[in-house]
């Protein structure tokens, strides 16, 4: 049976709800273990200073640093913390990976999958990026997959095709229930790191395509879940691009490595979203 507003998926594994707007600091390979600490007692102080913000934010930290995150957050579940990658089976000769069972032990509740720099760099394809979703999934942790075209692809007018491609191919033959713990993040390859962020619209009119397109593969429940933006968000940028109906959150390098900016980057955003009227 297709899922839709009249039947919602019901039956099958289920995560909590995602959070709306959802904030999520990937950390890449930084961050040393003193200073995760370091970060997380600040993010305690802020959240007991600040209520109302906590639950919309989400961490990932290296894997080494991943046990110490989640022990320093354990009285902040509200705040979800995840990998920066996962292998799809249970254990095994994987040299260098991590399971979806390794993560459930330290109490992580999500990975990121298809990041561009594991695809340019680690040769990552989406073939694996779909198995690693569906390992993720089925283990009933959330999945936040990314998708982004290159700056070529964006100068010769690719874009579309290029990041609605990625989305088809990583999520095929996904079930609804497993498509329904996926979080989608746009993020240009040439906006990372790069201080040059997508604007608004450009961000908005890449969203839409992906919210269609992902509804058209894998049913309204799915379609309705989070997509991030990702690539150069910092405090000053992330109020205009929240206020765009189909911008529900941000997947955060740079700007989330020190608590001040991540966490007024996360005000303002929320700030965005509010003063849109959107549902959260
Ligand atoms: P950035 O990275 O915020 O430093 O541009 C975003 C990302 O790669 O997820």
């Amino acid at each position: 049976m297709n899922c839709s507003a009249k039947n919602p998926c019901s039956t099958g594994k289920m995560t909590g709800k995602i959070p709306k707007p959802f904030f999520v600091a990937n950390w890449k390979m930084n961050l040393l273990t003193a200073e995760a600490v370091e970060f997380c007692q600040a993010l305690k102080n802020r959240a007991q200073e600040t209520p109302g913000v906590a639950h919309h934010l989400a961490i990932a930290p290296s894997a080494i640093a991943l046990s110490t995150v989640t022990e320093q957050l354990k009285n902040l579940p509200e705040i979800l913390v995840g990998s920066q990658n996962c292998h799809w089976l249970e254990s095994g000769a994987h040299t260098g990976e991590l399971s979806p069972a390794m993560l459930k032990d330290v109490g992580a509740g999500f990975a990121i999958v298809g990041h561009s720099e594991r695809r340019a760099f680690y040769g990552e394809t989406d073939a694996a990026i779909n198995s690693r979703i569906k390992g993720i999934t089925d283990n009933g942790l959330i999945a936040i997959l990314c998708i982004g075209e290159t700056e070529d692809e964006y100068r010769n007018g690719r874009s579309k095709e290029v990041v609605l491609n990625q989305l088809a191919a990583s999520t095929s033959g996904l079930t609804h229930e497993q498509a329904r713990n996926v979080v989608l993040a746009y993020e240009p390859v040439w906006a990372i790191g790069t201080g040059l962020a997508a604007t608004p619209e450009i961000a908005e009119d890449m969203h839409k395509a992906i919210r269609e397109r992902y509804t058209q593969l894998c049913g309204e429940c799915a379609g309705n879940n989070p997509i991030l933006y990702g690539g150069s968000t910092k405090p000053e940028n992330i109020f205009e691009l929240l206020k765009c109906p189909n911008i529900d959150g941000a997947l955060i390098g740079g700007a989330s490595l020190k608590i001040n900016s991540f966490w007024s980057l996360a005000e303002n955003g929320l700030k965005g979203y509010e003063a849109a009227g959107k549902r959260k």
